[in-house]
Order: structure tokens, then sequence, then C-alpha cells
């Protein structure tokens, strides 16, 4: 057998006895050495090589066989899709055969690695793996069934901050204690025998500042993150996923967050996740963090009992001294010719009771965009006000509908 045609003659195997076929073809051209074999998605090697972890030394195979996928503007991403690989690891040579076959209408890549000695071959595989599985300067999104490094979150919640958020009273500060001490205390609750796990529930109507408390949380705690978009997939059932979710949040300390719980959670699953949170398995330096506008749609089970969600913080509409606060924070950053004076301040506050800071948000955006388009002439606490009574009379109809 020539190596050069090894992975075109493995794919003209029935696929049922591809992965077999290449095991015992490697195993009899190699003799005394070790094989491991197998194919999840931990083993990206290509993420490896990018991090000069290894090096690619030849390619042996005739043909290097290679799928690009367009990310975004500029941004390509290159995976081997049939490839014999020569890789240099901590001064040591091993090989690597990569061969992708369609199964049950999807891709399957499969991988082989050859090395002179069990160690070796272990090692090896445990370091790809390892290195894929830790998340830096990412978030790791779980979506369809499947995990997903995404960068690109990761530096929009890097720009988020509990600077420009209000809060009622202490909320901000304790949220951020809360949280920062638990992260600190590994040790504390291990010497009280205190399981080292939280979870916490941000319960309020939309628009009140969950999302952005919990963007500005990641930020500040700097703990790895996994953002659960939803349990459902096409492919594998919800429990299966829920697993799957908290098996990979085990390799803690990290932060699981899950949004809109209740729209999570239903008959069918909730003894599932009520046994991924608080089961026999240990949740140990996982805090599960949660939001929801409907917490009467969540079980007792669920938001009554600690040591699942520890922690209820109530994000209400804001009330006279949050809106003013809001509004000062607002003017403070615009330009002169455009900020609410003093009197209109006040004004504009009691005008709005009921908003939410993001209708309070969008009565700031919609007024700037009316000065402008009035050509800038009338002052900005009049158009302040009457963009208030607009958007009063918007959310009006909204509750009547
Ligand atoms: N307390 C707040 N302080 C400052 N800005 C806020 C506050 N609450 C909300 N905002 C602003 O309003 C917008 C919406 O807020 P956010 O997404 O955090 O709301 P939410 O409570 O998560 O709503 P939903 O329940 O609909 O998801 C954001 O731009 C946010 O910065
Ligand atoms: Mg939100």
């Amino acid at each position: 057998m020539m190596i050069e045609d090894f992975i075109r003659d493995a794919h003209y195997k029935p696929n049922d006895y591809m992965a077999y076929h290449v095991a015992r073809e490697l195993a009899e051209l190699h003799p005394g050495s070790t094989i491991v074999e197998g194919s999840t998605h931990h083993f990206d090697l290509e993420e490896f090589v990018r991090a000069q972890k290894c090096a690619i030394v030849e390619k042996k195979s005739v043909f290097h066989h290679v799928r690009t996928d367009w990310v975004s503007s500029g941004r390509l991403k290159q995976h081997i899709r049939n490839s014999w690989l020569n890789i240099l690891w901590n001064g040591q040579l091993l090989d690597v055969v990569l061969i992708t076959w369609t199964e049950s209408c999807y891709p399957r890549r499969q991988y082989w690695i050859v090395a002179d000695a069990p160690d070796l071959a272990e090692s090896f595989f445990n370091a790809v793996c390892e290195w894929n599985c830790e998340v830096r300067g990412e978030i790791l999104v779980y979506h369809d069934g499947y995990f997903e490094k995404d960068k690109t979150l990761f530096n929009s919640i890097k720009t988020s901050t509990f600077d420009n958020l209000v809060l009622q009273g202490s909320l901000k500060k304790e949220i951020q204690n809360d949280f920062t001490q638990f992260f600190a205390s590994r040790e504390v609750y291990e010497r009280y025998g205190i399981p080292w796990k939280r979870g916490a529930v941000f319960i309020g109507p939309p628009g009140n500042g969950k999302t952005h408390t919990l963007k500005a949380l990641i930020n500040h705690l700097g703990k790895p993150c996994l953002y659960v978009r939803s349990f459902k997939a096409e492919y594998g059932t919800e429990q299966e996923n829920m697993a799957e979710v908290f098996q990979r949040a085990r390799m803690a300390p990290c932060l699981v967050v899950l949004e809109d719980l209740d729209s999570m959670i239903d008959d069918t699953n909730r003894s599932c996740f009520l046994n991924e949170l608080d089961g026999f398995q240990s949740n140990s330096g996982v805090a599960v963090l949660a939001t929801t506008n409907h917490p009467e749609k969540l079980d007792a089970s669920i938001l009554d009992r600690p040591s699942r969600f520890d922690r209820k913080y109530y994000f209400n509409l804001p009330a006279e001294a949050e809106r003013l606060a809001y509004i000062r924070n607002w003017n403070a950053e615009l330009q002169t010719d455009l900020q609410l004076s003093e009197k209109g301040a006040t004004r504009i506050v009691s005008a709005t009771d009921g908003f939410s800071f993001a209708y309070l948000k969008e009565l700031f955006v919609a007024s700037m965009v009316k000065w402008m388009s009035d050509g800038r002439s009338t002052s900005m606490d009049d158009v302040l006000l009457a963009q208030t009574d607009l958007l009063r009379d918007q959310m009006k109809i909204r509750k009547r509908k």
C-alpha cells in the first residue's frame, strides 16, 4: 500500500468498513506503533497548529485536501478534510491521518494518531483536546446542539461595564460582590464543606438592565463563559444537550448563562435540568446566571429552592431617582447644544413614569434624530417632551394589544 494513495483507497470502502480498514492498514504499515483513533470535535488539530503548539513537518499524502469557509469580511477559516500529516510536538514526531466522509447526510471527520509509544499518542491527543476546550478571548456559545467559540460576542462584551448602569440602591454592588466573592472563596467553601457553586436569576420586565448587567459581570469577572442560546437542536434531545452543556461547564470555574430561562424549561425537560443543576454530579466552580421576564412561568422547584438558584435579583422599572440618574448620565455625554436644562430634566423625570430604561434610551435617541432633522432650531427640552408623549402613546397601544 502506497501512503500517497492511502486516503483515496480508503474512500472506496463502504462507510461501515472505512474506520476498520484504515486502522488495520495503519497497523500493518506501522507494526509496534500505537494508534489512537476517534472523531471527537475537540481534536481540532488546525487550531493547535495555528496556536503554534505543534508544527506540520510534512504532508505525506499526495493531496492535502482542505475546505475554506468564509467567516466574515477578511476572515477565512480552513479545515483539513483529508490528509496524512507528520507532526512535530514537544520535540517528538508522530503521524496524524485525517479522513472525512459523509454519514447520515453529515460530514464525519475521523483521526488516527500514529506514534511510537502509547504515552506519546495519548498525551498528544490529550494536549490537543485540552487546548481546544479552554476558553480564551471568546465566549463559548451553545446552539443547535453544538458549541462554537464566538470572538465577536466576547469583544462586544469587553466594552460592557457597570459604569453606565443605573440600578436601584445597592443592587449593583450586591451583584458584583456576590460573584466576585464566590469565585475568590473556593477554599472557604471547601473548608466548611459547602458545595462551591452558585446560581442567580435576574427577574424583571423587558429593558431594565438584565442583559446589560450579565455582560458587565462577565467582563468584570473575567471567567470563561458558556452562553446557552437554546437546548433545542435539530438532532439530539434537549435532555442530551443539557447533559452536554453541564458536562462542559464542569471544566470549571466558569459562568453558565441562560437567558430567558422560562422559554428553555418545560414539563418534558425540567427534571433533567434540575438533575444537571443540582443532582448527583458536582458542579464545583460553576456559577449559573439566568434571566427571565416571566418568573410566574418557572416552576417553584427552580425558583424557590436555594442551591439551585440561590439568589433572585429584581430589575424593576426605574423609579424617579433612577430615571433622574439615567437622564443625567445621558446629558453629561451630550454636546452642549444638545443638553437638557436642569428644569427640563426634572420635567422629563415626571413625564416618564412607567418607562423602562430601554424606553428612556429610545427617548434620547429619537429626540436627537428629531432635533437634527428639525434643523437644530428647537430646544432639546421641547423635543424630548414631545417625544415622551409619542412614546407614551406607543406604550399604551402595545399594552392594549
Ligand atoms: N439599569 C440600566 N442602566 C442603564 N442602561 C440600561 C439599564 N437597563 C437597560 N439599559 C439599557 O437599555 C437597553 C436594554 O437593556 P437590557 O438588554 O439589559 O434589558 P433586559 O432587561 O435584558 O431586557 P429583556 O428582558 O427584554 O431581555 C440596553 O441598551 C441597556 O444598556
Ligand atoms: Mg435581556
